[in-house]
């Protein structure tokens, strides 16, 4: 064994014998009954775990590198962990504890003689390189003690007492967007550890400390276990045919150690969770799990506490490394590789440091509870999600503009009218004085925000086509004083005013998670986060920008991405006097027609268009048999218009219209009999003191 120095010999011998030792420590005080017996379906014998000991050892030192045969020669019969699942092993003709026992001991002894036989090895046997087959049996005995471990915690067997310790600590750190050197080389890595390669892993942030017991008592108490949209749907299955209410061994302010109650320690991390309760939890908070590239990377850079108290799950199923080469045998880790495990990392209180190491990686099933594991959360770095890429984004427009210019009449889609300068310029308008419908929908909010808070129940506010969300915030702020406020969701089509809107929200409202999504509201409702109890507003009339057949269509799917029981906030504009309503889309001071011209901006901009804004004028009509307002934009002479990015040119007869948006005005009983259409079950209506504006609560049913 050239490649095994005598130091590094004794060293191995006396790991050897300490990690027996332990082993041998730990099932003292059993007894032979308590050794045999099958105590759990999850979990083998004591005696199948001592005697595979033996096996493990005496199947990889004395048989394959020594070249002896078997100690033992039922061994690979009884103990081969691939012949007989967990719960079949009770009923095995085993060996008596003492029998394994002197098993053990005369399998050691021949390992012994093989790591002192200095002819071995000279070859360049991989196995015997650096030792690592000595490695591999110790590594596997220390991992047996922690399983052990768990069989006896199930069993309530014998109080060797250890459990997690208090983290202290808070809060979440950023890792930066950038490489990270996952795996390992050392010599006794395992193969699922190797090669050790980089990985460039997007910007995240992840939570200093692991999930304390404090953490899942507000989650218990929150109904966490009995709220369906919280667990995937595998998650649900299994706790529908569990039962599960809260973390194994819980009672009421106790929790179960070793068959004794004690008092639930709040600071400890929470222990015996299984990967769908972690995952529900994580969805709880408004946070997920991490990957585990995510976790060894904040963990290598020595950004994370409390490793080494549970294992933690994350959200990354067991598969192997770019390049993974089974050693020394398959049965390792790669007939577990797939989507059927999930990796934790870490190690628990029961670890033994030898195999903590930070690119270890254990995996087990997502239904597995009897396991030391608990969890810490992660989250996205960037709180945008994009729904609408830029890619995206121009097909639409392309598709739309194409589509819209070859029509009779011509007619673009409202949604292009926001670009950043078109936001800004909406958000001069709401300021017009002619323009009233910002101002009376801030009056009823004002004077409803609270009762609005109350009714819908809502910890999480989505609101659609949300622009800077200014009026929203007497909403967040009336949730906030309710106590009630976790989660804010803002949707729209302009990423920069979005943006802004997201930073500006997360400064001020610290506790709260906000997320920002960049998409289509006529698209993507159904990829709205559907984390919490939601209030879904849809405020400043925009409805009324839908046409009517689309409105319908509208509501459907916002009805269909909600569950029942969560709240729908609508705001209209009613039907009025004429005169007002024209005024407030034809202001005094032309900001609404710099508004409306801004659409062919947009596609100046954007498409390359040369649309000659001076020669467009901005026309509101007031459409009394409609009841809407119908904006269009009117050429005032005879013009040709290229589009290049379109390879598109486009006649504009003088006099012609291109219509461009609608903004339908409401009364109470049409919009509500719209809602009930849909699915929707109005519970409250308000207007403004004057009776110009209308804001409607429902209810999914
Ligand atoms: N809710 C704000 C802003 C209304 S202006 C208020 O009440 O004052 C309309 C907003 O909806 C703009 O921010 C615009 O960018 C966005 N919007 C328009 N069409 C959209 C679409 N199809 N999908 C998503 N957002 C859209
Ligand atoms: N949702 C707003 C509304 O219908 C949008 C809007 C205001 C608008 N002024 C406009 C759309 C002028 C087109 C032109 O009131």
């Amino acid at each position: 064994m050239s490649s095994v120095s005598t130091d590094s010999r004794a060293a191995v011998a006396a790991q050897l014998a300490e990690a027996r030792a332990a082993t041998f420590a730990l099932l003292e005080p059993l007894s032979d009954d308590e050794l045999a017996r099958q105590w759990s379906p999850l979990q083998s014998p004591l005696v199948w775990d001592l005697a595979h000991i033996g096996h493990f050892e005496d199947a990889w030192i004395g048989q394959r590198v020594g070249g002896l045969s078997p100690v033992l020669e039922e061994g690979e019969e009884l103990y081969d962990a691939f012949r007989h699942a967990r719960d079949g092993r009770g009923g095995l003709p085993l060996l008596d504890p003492a029998a394994a026992r002197d098993y053990l001991c005369r399998v050691r002894n021949r390992s012994l003689a093989v790591l002192g036989d200095e002819s071995l090895g000279a070859e360049g046997d991989p196995l015997l390189e650096d030792g690592f087959v000595f490695g591999l049996v110790l590594q596997h005995e220390r991992q047996h003690v922690e399983t052990m471990l768990q069989t006896i915690a199930l069993a309530g067997l014998l109080h060797p007492g250890g459990g997690p310790r208090p983290v202290p600590g808070s809060g979440d750190v950023l890792v930066q967007a950038g490489p990270v050197r996952l795996g390992a080389d050392d010599a006794w890595a395992y193969d699922n550890e190797r090669p050790l390669h980089e990985r460039e892993l997007a910007a995240f942030r992840i939570d200093a400390t692991p999930v304390t017991n404090r953490d899942w008592v507000s989650f218990v108490g929150d109904g966490g276990y009995r709220r369906r949209e919280l667990w995937s749907d595998e998650g649900w299955a299994w706790r529908e045919a569990d039962g599960a209410e809260a973390p194994l061994g819980w009672g009421d302010g106790t929790v179960r150690r070793f068959g004794r109650d004690e008092p639930l320690d709040p600071d400890e991390p929470v222990q015996h969770v299984c990967f769908h309760e972690a995952e529900a939890f994580a969805r709880w908070s408004g946070a997920r799990l991490p990957t585990e590239e995510e976790w060894e990377k904040a963990a290598k850079a020595g950004l994370l506490r409390g490793i080494g108290e549970v294992w933690e799950w994350t959200a990354s199923p067991f598969v192997g490394y770019p390049g993974f080469r089974a050693f020394p045998y398959p049965e390792y880790s790669e007939v577990f590789f797939g989507d059927e495990y999930r990796v934790l990392r870490g190690g628990s209180w029961a670890t033994h440091p030898s195999v903590a190491r930070l690119s270890f990686r254990n995996w087990d099933f997502p239904i597995r509870r009897q396991i030391f594991a608990g969890l810490r959360l992660a989250r996205d770095a960037d709180p945008i999600a994009s729904l609408l890429g830029p890619g995206d984004r121009r097909a639409a427009l392309e598709a739309d503009v194409r589509e819209g210019l070859a029509s009779s009449p011509k007619r673009l889609p409202p949604k292009w009218h926001y670009d950043e300068e078109g936001s800004r310029l909406f958000g001069a308008i709401t300021q017009l004085p002619e323009y009233y419908l910002t101002r009376r929908e801030r009056e009823i909010l004002e004077a409803h925000a609270a009762d609005i808070a109350a009714a819908s129940g809502a910890d999480t506010l989505v609101e659609l086509g949300a622009g800077t969300s200014e009026k929203t915030r007497l909403l967040l702020d009336a949730l906030r004083a309710a106590g009630q406020l976790r989660r804010i969701v803002v949707l729209d089509v302009d990423e920069v005013t979005l943006r802004e809107s997201v930073a500006r929200l997360a400064a001020e409202y610290p506790a709260a998670e906000v997320k920002g999504v960049v998409g289509d509201l006529e698209r993507h409702l159904a990829e709205l986060p559907r984390e919490g109890r939601r209030l879904v507003c849809f405020l400043g009339s925009s409805i009324g920008n839908f046409d009517v057949e689309h409105r319908p269509r509208f509501l459907r799917a916002l009805r269909a991405a909600m569950a029942p029981g969560e709240s729908f906030l609508l705001g209209v504009d009613l039907v009025k006097d004429p005169g007002r309503l024209v005024a407030a889309y034809d202001d005094a001071a032309g900001v609404t027609a710099r508004f409306s011209l801004n659409l062919l901006s947009v596609l100046n901009d954007e498409l390359g268009a040369d649309f000659d804004l001076s020669t467009f004028e901005h026309v509101p009509r007031w459409d009394a048999g409609r009841e809407l307002m119908d904006i269009r934009l009117r050429s005032r002479e005879p013009q040709h218009v290229r589009i290049p990015a379109l390879d598109l040119e486009v006649d504009f007869a003088e006099g012609e219209e291109l219509h461009t948006e609608i903004s339908a005005k409401f009364r109470r009983e049409r919009i509500e009999a719209e809602l009930r259409e849909a699915g929707f079950e109005p519970r409250a209506w308000w207007t403004d003191e004057a009776g110009d504006f209308g804001l409607s609560l429902s209810a999914a049913v």
